[in-house]
């Protein structure tokens, strides 16, 4: 059954204190309603309808960003959930199949629940909404069972009788059923409650009013959480760290000292990748098998091959092209930069739009001048070359195939294949000079000294 996915985010998020939208906010370095469009394309929506309101051209930008066929649609008044759905309906008008329901600050619902969900709906269920069982029931809206273990109403906590406030069972929100009969219960739906909102909720009792049936499915109330505030934010992050960093064990990653590992929403880690302890990825990191990626080392946007060996205290910036075998080590920072099969970056070094020859040798301290206060320059390293020590490499330069550079150059034109590149004064050596020199400050002070 195809499913379009519609997401709520109209609503301000006062209880983040933020001038960001609510759902922009970031959890391992995406924002929140990208964790819930992750979710829709992990059960292949067809289509993704964003309700955007507070914030809502900041909230569309982020989404487009992140997949420009997003459809937007606008709730410029927020008078309830239902009325959120409601806005989407014109632009899922001719969509035939399911319409599933999440919500923008909602970041952690799994496909394979969301299947749970799709496998009820191909059982039979009109409605089918997504439970938990609550630690902590609060303000949650309960799931009301009948007999037989069918959903046959949600109410409100404001709206609860005593008894339905005793229930556990509550509503996280997500809700599936077909896109025409969404639509037409949501069109049926009052705000004759303690709220005066339109509540999506309302759409089971109404089926039920129809004898359509409806189920809950349950999942963790883990997956369910929702962000309201910066505590929650940051439980929200420490959840997902722990989740990412308990995949990356399973899925053959060592990790010395898990908790200190940080993962972005999308780093990819291949097997047998070692990472020791409080190394940090931001977005768009691949790491192929074997790599090992050594203590204290922030990777951004970058890929490190096969059995390459980065850091401890490396910086890969985005642009950086690690290749088998590489070596990148300590305080060395790579931007925009191939480096080759093999290639050694070791020590102290600022490598920026650059091109690194397979099994070339930078020596430590070594800074490509990429940037003219202006524009960027290439520099471009052949295979095999030695980089001296302390050598600046000013950009737009090339150093051949095979070639050197003296230690402390200042390379300012192309050296061929082969050649060695001397670009620095030339040593001269004063004989017995430094003793004498040294002995008269000495007599210098030794008088100094008498006359206090
Ligand atoms: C809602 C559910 C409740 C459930 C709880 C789970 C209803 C009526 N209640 O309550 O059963 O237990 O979520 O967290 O659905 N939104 C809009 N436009 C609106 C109203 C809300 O976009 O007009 C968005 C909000 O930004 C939010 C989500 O929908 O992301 C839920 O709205 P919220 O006001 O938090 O609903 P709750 O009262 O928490
Ligand atoms: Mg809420």
């Amino acid at each position: 059954m195809p499913v379009a996915v519609v997401i709520l985010a109209a609503g301000q998020g006062s209880r983040m204190k933020s001038d960001l939208p609510k759902v922009l906010h970031k959890v391992a370095h995406a924002p929140l309603l990208v964790h819930a469009m992750r979710a829709a394309q992990s059960i292949d929506a067809e289509r993704i309808v964003v309700v955007t309101g507070h914030g809502g051209e900041q909230v569309a930008e982020a989404a487009r960003d992140y997949a420009a066929e997003t459809l937007l649609v606008s709730q410029d008044e927020q008078l309830g959930t239902a009325h959120a759905v409601q806005q989407a309906a014109e632009v899922l008008a001719d969509f035939d199949g399911d319409v599933a329901v999440l919500y923008g600050d909602t970041p952690f619902i799994r496909e394979e629940t969301l299947q749970n969900m799709m496998d009820a709906r191909a059982k039979g269920a009109g409605v089918v909404v997504l439970g938990f069982e609550a630690a902590d029931a609060g303000r949650y809206g309960r799931l009301v069972l009948d007999a037989d273990g069918g959903l046959q109403k949600i109410v409100e906590a404001k709206d609860a009788t005593p008894e339905e406030m005793a229930i556990t069972l509550c509503n996280s929100g997500v809700i599936c059923a077909d896109r025409a009969v969404l639509f037409d219960l949501i069109a049926a739906v009052e705000n004759t409650n303690a709220s005066g909102e339109y509540y999506l909720t309302d759409v089971v009792g109404l089926a039920r009013a129809r004898d359509l049936p409806c189920a809950a499915i349950t999942c963790p109330e883990a997956e369910t959480m929702g962000v309201n505030s910066r505590v929650d934010l940051a439980a929200a992050e420490a959840t997902f760290q722990a989740q990412a960093q308990s995949e990356a064990l399973e899925n053959g990653t060592t990790l010395s000292a898990p908790e200190t590992v940080f993962f972005a929403y999308d780093t990819y880690v291949g097997r047998d990748v070692i990472i020791e302890q409080n190394v940090v990825f931001g977005p768009e990191v691949t790491i192929e098998s074997g790599a090992l990626i050594r203590a204290f080392s922030h990777l951004e946007g970058c890929h490190v091959s096969q059995q390459a060996i980065i850091g401890p205290y490396a910086r890969l910036r985005p642009g950086a092209e690690i290749g088998n075998g590489a070596r990148v080590g300590n305080f060395v920072e790579v931007k925009a930069a191939i480096v080759g099969e093999g290639a050694k970056i070791n020590h102290l070094s600022y490598v920026g739009d650059a091109e690194i020859g397979d099994d070339a040798n930078i020596g430590a301290g070594t800074i490509t001048c990429n940037y003219d206060g202006v524009f960027k320059h290439q520099t471009v390293i052949g295979a095999r070359a030695f980089i001296g020590s302390n050598t600046a490499l000013v950009a737009p330069v090339r150093v051949g195939d095979d070639a050197m550079t003296a230690s402390g150059s200042v390379v300012t034109s192309d050296i061929p294949d082969a050649d060695l590149g001397i670009a620095r004064a030339k040593q001269v050596n004063k004989a017995g000079l430094a003793l004498r020199l040294m002995n008269k400050l000495r007599a210098a002070k030794a008088a100094q000294n008498k006359d206090e």
